[in-house]
């Protein structure tokens, strides 16, 4: 043989080498491609080098060095094919770790005045009330002429209610839901309505322009205030604890007669220990309101009590400050999540 064609067949078998190697589509594959190139005893490299003996001695040494660029080519192109085959095989997604840390993650939670309304609706749906909504867009009427208030009451001025045309407003309080109560269901009649009211008010601590209310009514014949006392309560000793003194006292309010608030002896975490807090307004229904909605107030009686289950989750939680419920900043919020 001579050395033109040694090189010769050199250049063939890396050609053909090269080409058998990007053909193999998996490891099987490729494993037979390098014994056939480059196996010690049957391999195409060794059969070539085989023939190095046959060479003129002066052309044996460009040949040798030929063979062995011919067989780093290969090596190198079947690493390079075995690492993107595997690469190719590997799965896209991590194998599970079931030791790693879980991911802490913030799932959100009730508001807490959401949470104190929850609450106290629980309680009063076990008393037998069902809930009821009305519109925060009222009528003059619903929000304070049913409810007896005299065409010329302080409350019914601009400085107090946001009026949102001639003879409609912001409702200021929940107790027109009592009317549209009595309008659509016949007595005996046990309501709760929760809902937002709206006074013109500057957002300070003690105060919020928008804020929670819990409205709840009792209409029946033979109502009496004891059935007022007896379920008010029966329900701060389900909501504060059994133990918890509570005591009523004279209030005002237009639609009632007579009209109370109810006080709860409270622990407002100041390290002052336990101590009166108005939780609620309350009183038996004035006849006028409910002669307003259409009924008989000879025949029926009723009472009917307005809280803010705000005021509660401060007293609760002893936040002095009612901005921090209604400004909804999470990082304060989350610290009542449950
Ligand atoms: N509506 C009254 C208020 O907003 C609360 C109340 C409701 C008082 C029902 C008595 C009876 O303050």
């Amino acid at each position: 043989m001579t050395l033109d064609e040694f090189l010769a067949r050199a250049a063939e078998l890396e050609r053909d080498g090269l080409a058998r190697i990007a053909d193999a589509h998996d490891a099987a594959a490729l494993d037979d491609a390098r014994i056939t190139l480059l196996g010690r005893k049957q391999g195409a490299l060794t059969a070539l080098m085989s023939a190095l003996p046959t060479l003129p001695p002066e052309a044996r040494r460009d040949a040798g060095a030929a063979s062995n660029r011919v067989k780093g080519a290969l090596e190198q192109a079947l690493d390079a094919r075995l690492a993107a085959l595997r690469a190719a095989a590997a799965p896209s997604w991590r194998p599970l770790d079931p030791t790693m840390p879980a991911r802490a993650t913030w799932r959100g939670a009730l508001h807490p005045v959401t949470l104190v309304i929850d609450e106290i609706a629980a309680i009063f749906r076990e008393l037998g009330f069902t809930i009821a909504l009305g519109p925060e867009a009222e009528t003059e009427w619903y929000n304070f002429g049913a409810l007896n208030f005299p065409p010329d009451h302080p409350a019914m001025e601009l400085h107090d209610t946001l009026y949102l045309g001639d003879d409609t407003l912001l409702r200021t309080h929940t107790s027109p839901v009592q009317v549209r109560a009595l309008q659509a269901i016949a007595p005996p009649v046990r309501i709760l309505a929760p809902g937002t009211v709206y006074r013109r008010d500057f957002f300070d601590a003690t105060h919020a322009p928008a804020f929670a209310q819990v409205e709840g009514m009792a209409v029946d014949e033979g109502i009496s205030f004891a059935d007022l006392k007896a379920t008010l309560s029966e329900f701060a000793r389900r909501f504060y604890g059994r133990t918890r003194r509570v005591r009523f006292g004279p209030s005002y309010f237009p639609f009632v007669e007579p009209g109370a608030q109810m006080d709860v002896e409270v622990d407002l975490g100041d390290g002052k220990g336990l101590r009166w807090v108005e939780i609620l307004g309350c009183g038996l229904m004035h006849p006028r309101v409910l002669e307003a909605a259409g009924l008989d107030s000879e025949r029926y009686t009723g009472w009917a009590f307005g809280m803010g289950p705000a005021r509660i989750a401060m007293s609760r939680h002893g936040i002095n400050d009612i901005r921090l419920l209604y400004d909804s900043d999470v990082r304060v919020l989350a610290q009542f999540a449950p």
